[in-house]
């Protein structure tokens, strides 16, 4: 591995920037995981308990869940030995408090062990008349759960999708108009602290979010070093 590749990343943008799209390129190329917060939320709204009800009303409202429940998820997804070669967080942190609680947890004396500290912040950056664009014209596969979109990103092979063959596709719930400017809104209220507080770090690079899927992919290649 190239010293410079940098396999600690946090994917942060607004929604429609493309973190979800991006995630699963660098997955796939570096081999490592990627965790959006979002499907893990998608899938415990899946359940019959109070907590499922409560987020499946909340995310597709476009609110956020309770910052506890959002930390929990992740440490328990993340803070595994296989992580140790490198992880993608896409849509977590998104909160001031969440930035400061994985630090907590990465630093504490449970989980330092695994050496996980986060080496790159990719702030992906996209006007808001292009999320909405990406957001009501995205779909994805019901099985695998590949990302498409109606005038973007079609399957290779009409109606079939291109990693699993898959014939069923999804919308998300909360792909509206009204629930995305009220995401966009939160996006700018409680996630835009937490650019400044990476920043501070050093960890934060922005990158132009406005180009092809393909174009943003080497801007990021280039970023991460692989
Ligand atoms: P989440 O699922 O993370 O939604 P989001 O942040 O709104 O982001 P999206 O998934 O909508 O967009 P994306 O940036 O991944 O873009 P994508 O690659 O799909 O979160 C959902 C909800 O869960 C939140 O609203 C909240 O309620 C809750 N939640 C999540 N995290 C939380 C947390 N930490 N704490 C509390 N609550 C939390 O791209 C969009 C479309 O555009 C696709 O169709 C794609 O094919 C296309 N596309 C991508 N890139 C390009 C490109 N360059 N050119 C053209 N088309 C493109
Ligand atoms: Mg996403």
């Amino acid at each position: 591995m190239p010293e410079m590749l940098r396999r600690n990343i946090v994917m942060m943008g607004a929604p429609g920037s493309g973190k979800g799209t991006q995630s699963a390129i660098l997955s796939e190329k570096l081999g490592i995981n990627a965790f959006s917060m979002g499907d893990i939320l998608r899938g415990v709204a899946k359940g019959d308990s109070e907590e499922a009800k409560l987020v499946k009303s909340l995310i597709e409202k476009g609110n956020m869940v309770p910052d506890q429940l959002a930390i929990r998820l992740m440490e328990n997804e993340l803070f595994k030995p296989e992580n140790e070669k490198g992880y993608i967080l896409d849509g977590f942190p998104r909160e001031l408090s969440q930035a400061e609680a994985l630090d907590t947890a990465l630093n504490s004396e449970k989980y330092a062990q695994y050496h996980m500290n986060i080496d790159l912040v990719l702030l992906l950056q996209v006007p808001d008349d292009y999320v909405i664009d990406r957001i009501i014209g995205r779909y994805q596969c019901a099985h695998c759960k590949t990302l498409y979109h109606e005038k973007f990103k079609q399957p290779h092979v009409y109606g079939v999708c291109d990693v699993c063959g898959g014939k069923e596709f999804t919308r998300r719930a909360d792909d509206t108009y009204e629930t995305v400017v009220s995401r966009l809104r939160t996006f700018r209220r409680v996630t835009a602290p937490v650019i400044p507080y990476y920043e501070m770090k050093g960890l934060l690079v922005c990158v132009d979010g406005t180009g092809p899927i393909d174009v943003v992919s080497e801007k990021i290649r280039k970023i991460v070093g692989y």
